[in-house]
């Protein structure tokens, strides 16, 4: 479903390239559950972002369904990357000054005119699914953390996407909290055939996940040194 093919990305602080990660092939099959591991720094994030289309690689190319989509615009790229691609992030990420219904339904905004289902009721069935649909009307910061990130999934699947990744979703979380955060995960990819995408710096997190990728100063390695 994405492919990456010679994939660089390299950041420019003045003078100084960073590679930031260099020679990536990878593909990713439509319903895979896959971790990427690494410690801090390694790129994990930067790969991440480049598969979920939010980053244009300096070298290589990105396949979408076999379409090269590397070099598309930024807007024609945020409104695939709309529709296909559902973020989750350690710290929520979630907009203090709307409330939780307002913060899930924020996706639909725009995409207005081209939505094939109703908002409302979709944002209704995933609060009553992650069981916070009596915090609706609460703001973020009036809810517990795993309250938060359940927010942040269910805003993450509001445009049905076909991909979720996460970047340690539970790195601000209890283990008991992060463990609940994962069964959510693991229960979308097999009981809904999303594919997930979990970036972790942790063995036990990642042990959740069926494949796993290895990264190591941007690069990708047989294992995790
Ligand atoms: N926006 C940026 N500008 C400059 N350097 C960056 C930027 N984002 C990441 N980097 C650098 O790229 C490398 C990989 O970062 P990152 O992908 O965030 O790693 P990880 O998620 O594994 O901690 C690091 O050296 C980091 O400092
Ligand atoms: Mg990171």
């Amino acid at each position: 479903m994405i492919k990456l093919q010679d994939v660089c990305k390299s950041y420019f602080l003045g003078d100084t390239e960073v590679k930031a990660v260099c020679d990536i092939n990878l593909e990713i099959k439509d319903k895979e559950f896959i971790g990427i591991l690494g410690s801090s720094g390694s790129g994990k994030s930067t790969l991440m972002y480049l598969i979920g289309l939010l980053e244009h690689p300096t070298a290589g190319k990105i396949f979408l369904e076999g379409k090269d989509v590397s070099k598309l615009s930024d807007d024609t790229l945020s409104k695939i990357r709309n529709k296909t691609v559902g973020f989750v992030f350690q710290s929520f990420n979630l907009i203090n000054k709307y409330t939780v219904l307002e913060n899930v339904l924020l996706p639909t905004k725009y995409a207005k005119g081209i939505l094939d289902f109703d908002a409302i009721k979709r944002a209704e069935e995933l609060l009553k699914k992650f069981g916070i649909w009596d915090r609706r009307d609460f703001f973020p910061n009036k809810i517990s953390g795993g309250q938060q990130q359940r927010v942040a999934i269910a805003r993450a699947l509001m445009m049905k996407p076909k991909i979720i990744m996460a970047d340690e979703p539970t790195g601000n979380l209890d283990s008991k909290t992060g463990d609940e955060i994962l069964d959510i995960m693991e229960s979308l990819n097999k009981d809904f055939g999303v594919t997930v995408i979990l970036v972790t710096h942790e063995k036990d997190v990642a042990n959740r996940t069926k494949r796993k990728i290895y990264i190591k100063d941007g690069q990708m390695v047989g294992k995790y040194l």
